[in-house]
């Protein structure tokens, strides 16, 4: 009787999942349009429904006391079932799926938003005493993150600018390896951003990595690196290949990619997504249902509008670069000879579609050149269908001191410019006018 009770749980996902035919691995863009769901769990239907459900019902007693022994970790292997909607839901496991084959990772994890997953990854591994060693520059409220909600739990930080070589990184993980060992911690967490928002600046991550090795030894193995890839990924940048453990995004970008939703998301391996998601569970900074499932409808076009948006960048960079009002263009696909396009050629697949435009003259140049764009909108965030520009100094990157703003390139004349999937002939018509009016 005990046993007919305690019989598992019927199968919840597609089992076995079809990821190679005749011979060949299939790609992430073939995988977006099935992987980890199954129509006939479903009454047939093509598409996921979106799970709105608070809780779960358990076939038993000693079902649900299985499926807390997953979720408590008591029990190994795959979760068998689903408890209660703060940990997670059909919707979110299936983006997490799907996330983390883009990435070639083993294990993912989606956020209410790009900072909600941050601050858990921040918050799941750092105590009082510890180092975080960042890049710099960073997304300004995780800067804000590290610098001043951190601090209040005792964890401290030490940076360094996001090109910097190999010997220049490791001499500040040997500072922060011997201040953590002063105030009692350890150097938990290595936090890079790349290509930086908003200057571009690439890191080294295979530098970063070797940095590490031979600053920590054994012990590297307690310092993860984790990397910001929200402005190339994850088509175009897959930093777990160059040395990386965990990859973070604002979901809100290029996957999402129609600037109508907002989510975060962390790839790696398990081992490092299970402190992260054990602190998830308590704190719920996991993605609503409804979000995941518009997640899944973007992760299914997500290859071709990065393409896209990707041919006009290169379009409208080509046409900016030798514009007399513009001084410069940060665009990783004009990049010259030198260590950042070293970088690039090692870690890139190609340049993404956001920028830095610097517009000869100032403020009032940068906001007369704002002012005067009629199919680019004037909004923060990036990654969407459509084109939009932004001035970091004076919107996204505000709350920094303007002596830190300057020392990390972030000057009066640079526009950040995110271009979408309009057609380029137009939107080059467009930055001319624009740039016409300064
Ligand atoms: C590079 C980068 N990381 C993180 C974030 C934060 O993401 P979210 O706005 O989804 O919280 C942003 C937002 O602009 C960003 O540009």
């Amino acid at each position: 009787m005990a046993d007919e009770i305690d019989r598992p749980t019927p199968r919840r996902k597609p089992k076995p999942e079809v990821t190679r035919i005749g011979g060949r691995d299939l790609s992430p863009a073939t995988l977006m349009m099935g992987f980890g769901f199954d129509p006939m769990l479903s009454e047939g239907a093509l598409k996921p429904p979106i799970f709105l459900t608070s809780t779960f019902a358990f076939e038993s007693a000693a079902a649900g006391k299985r499926h807390f022994e997953g979720l408590t970790g008591k029990r190994t292997g795959e979760m068998e079932g689903l408890v209660y909607s703060r940990f997670n839901g059909p919707n979110q496991e299936i983006v997490e799926d799907r996330l983390g084959i883009w990435d070639g990772a083993e294990d993912a994890l989606v956020f209410s938003s790009g900072m909600s997953a941050i601050a858990t990854l921040l918050l799941a591994y750092t105590g009082a005493g510890d180092v975080i060693v960042h890049s710099g520059p960073l997304y300004a409220a995780t800067e804000g993150f590290i610098g001043k909600v951190m601090a209040k739990f005792g964890v401290t930080w030490l940076d360094f600018p996001a090109g910097a070589d190999r010997g220049e990184i490791e001499q500040v993980l040997e500072q922060a390896r011997v201040k953590a060992a002063e105030q009692g911690g350890k150097l938990a967490l290595i936090y890079l951003e790349s290509p930086a928002n908003p200057t571009n600046a690439l890191v080294d991550i295979e530098a970063v990595a070797a940095a590490r090795e031979a600053v920590c030894g054994e012990s590297q193995h307690v310092s993860p690196i984790a990397i910001d890839n929200t402005f190339l990924g994850p088509l175009w940048q897959r930093p777990l290949a160059n040395g990386a453990d965990i990859v973070v995004y604002s979901l809100t970008k290029y996957a999402g990619g129609h600037s109508d939703l907002v989510a975060g998301g962390l790839s790696g391996a398990k081992r490092w997504m299970d402190p992260v998601r054990a602190l998830r569970n308590t704190m719920g900074t996991i993605c609503d249902p409804n979000t995941a499932w518009m997640l899944l409808r973007s992760l299914e076009t997500l290859e071709i509008r990065m393409r896209r948006a990707t041919e006009n960048a290169v379009r409208v960079c080509d046409m900016l670069k030798d514009h007399p009002k513009v001084e410069g263009v940060g665009f990783l696909g004009l990049l010259a000879e030198g260590p950042q396009l070293d970088i690039y050629r090692r870690h890139c697949t190609g340049p993404g579609s956001t920028f830095s435009l610097f517009v000869r003259g100032g403020e009032a140049e940068s906001f007369r050149f704002l002012d005067s764009l009629r199919i680019a909108k004037l909004a923060v965030s990036l990654g969407g269908t459509e084109t939009l520009a932004s001035h970091p100094a004076a919107m996204t990157h505000l709350s920094i001191a303007p002596e830190r703003r300057a020392a990390l390139g972030i000057t009066d004349n640079l526009v950040r410019i995110s271009i979408g999937i309009e057609d380029p002939d137009d939107l080059i018509a467009d930055f001319d006018q624009a740039l016409a009016a300064v």
